[in-house]
């Protein structure tokens, strides 16, 4: 097993990542972790039936008492409604102060759970149990929680540090391809912004041959060593963001349902890099070579057909914008990420000098 501390400003996180570990350590270590014995376990509909029962039983051994609730799944139920349903669940549970959240399934599952955990009698104690790529490599880690409103993703929330994150690879065995080509385009984001090495574990390996194990750990090595530079995002974790502000306007001008956030991510690290090039600061011969590799893992690299001022409409609405400028992460060589501050206006420009994607409007 591997045992990583990551011991941020309120609490010190513990992390534990081994193959199998739903099946047998899982429980015990909820239980040295928090003091409490009443668990609410919350997943969705699709991870509940084959990944609660080994948990559950096992923490029910452990002494808990265990209610679950199973969210629908998919980013548009990222929502208000859905946390008013945990809260529920949590009143039904009795959770105090002392008692958990367990957050069991993918990035929008571990979001909405841990706001809740956040935000329940002011805090409890929340436990993150990934399921999907892109939470083992990304979500799951570094505290960040939240819920989309119809008008900007992920705009209501909190920074709040699990207490534990308890991460098994052989859940990925039961993933769709296509939700793993999603947790890869955040790996692809660590190969760009500071571990090019990653790069020689992705290129020229199909899906089914990649090595999910190492890079999950690797991922969550680098996400780890920028939320302890960084916790509350004020500088070098703005890094993490590379091909997020333009992803999540995508995200967000889609309705929440035409793109996975991983795919949505993929599309925004291809325009980071185009915008990137035109200023002179990415080489193209990088565009080249990981949009190659974006595409060889499944993910889409161009935008949907939107006119360029919806795009930058939703932009505005992002939460990382700081009164009229934002920051633009682009890559300056590969594992080499700037910060970019720039207006909107100058963003606008920008984008303006793309060439046109085919079947958007002028
Ligand atoms: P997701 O949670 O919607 O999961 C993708 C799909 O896989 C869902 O249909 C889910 O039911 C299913 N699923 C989950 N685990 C499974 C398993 N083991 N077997 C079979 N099916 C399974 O999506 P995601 O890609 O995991 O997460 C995306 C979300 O994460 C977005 O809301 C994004 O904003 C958020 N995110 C947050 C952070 C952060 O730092 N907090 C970082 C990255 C992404
Ligand atoms: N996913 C970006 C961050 O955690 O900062």
């Amino acid at each position: 097993m591997i045992a990583l501390t990551l011991p941020t400003a309120g609490r010190q996180s513990e992390i534990r990542i081994a193959r199998g570990l739903l099946h047998s350590e899982a429980a015990p270590l909820v239980a040295a972790t928090v003091p409490g014995r009443r668990a609410l376990i919350v997943s969705d509909t699709n991870v509940e039936p084959i990944h609660l029962a080994p948990l559950a039983s096992g923490l029910q051994q452990a002494g808990f008492t265990t209610l679950s609730l199973a969210l629908e799944p998919g980013e548009q139920n990222k929502t208000a409604a859905s946390l008013e349903r945990i809260y529920r669940a949590c009143h039904l549970a009795g959770l105090t102060r002392r008692d958990t959240i367990i957050a069991l399934g993918g990035g929008v599952i571990g979001d909405l759970a841990g706001f809740a955990a956040a935000t329940w009698q002011r805090g409890i104690y929340l436990v993150q149990v990934p399921t999907t790529l892109m939470a083992q490599v990304d979500s799951s880690v570094g505290g960040k929680t939240a819920i989309d409103m119809p008008y900007a993703k992920n705009t209501v929330g909190a920074f709040y540090q699990p207490h534990a994150i308890l991460v098994d690879p052989d859940t990925l065995d039961t993933l769709p391809p296509a939700r793993l080509s999603d947790g890869l385009a955040e790996v692809v984001k660590y190969a760009a912004i500071r571990d090019p090495g990653l790069l020689d574990l992705l290129e020229g390996r199909s899906l089914a041959d990649l090595d999910y194990a190492t890079l999950v750990e690797r991922s969550i090595r680098t996400k780890a060593d920028y939320v302890l530079a960084d916790e509350f995002d004020q500088g070098l974790r703005m890094q993490l963001n590379f091909g997020h502000t333009l992803g999540h306007a995508i995200e967000q001008l889609t309705g929440y349902e035409a793109y996975f956030h991983g795919e949505a991510v993929s599309i925004g690290m291809m325009l980071a890099l185009r915008l990137g090039a035109i200023l002179g600061i990415t080489p193209p011969g990088l565009i080249d070579r990981l949009g190659s590799l974006l595409t060889a893992l499944g993910l889409p690299t161009t935008p949907p057909p939107l006119p360029a001022e919806r795009l930058l409409g939703a932009v505005r609405g992002d939460k990382k914008l700081l009164g009229d400028s934002l920051n633009l992460i682009l890559i300056r060589e590969l594992g080499e990420a700037i910060i970019h501050p720039l207006s909107l206006n100058e963003l606008a420009m920008l984008y303006a000098k793309l060439p046109p994607t085919p079947g958007a409007p002028a």
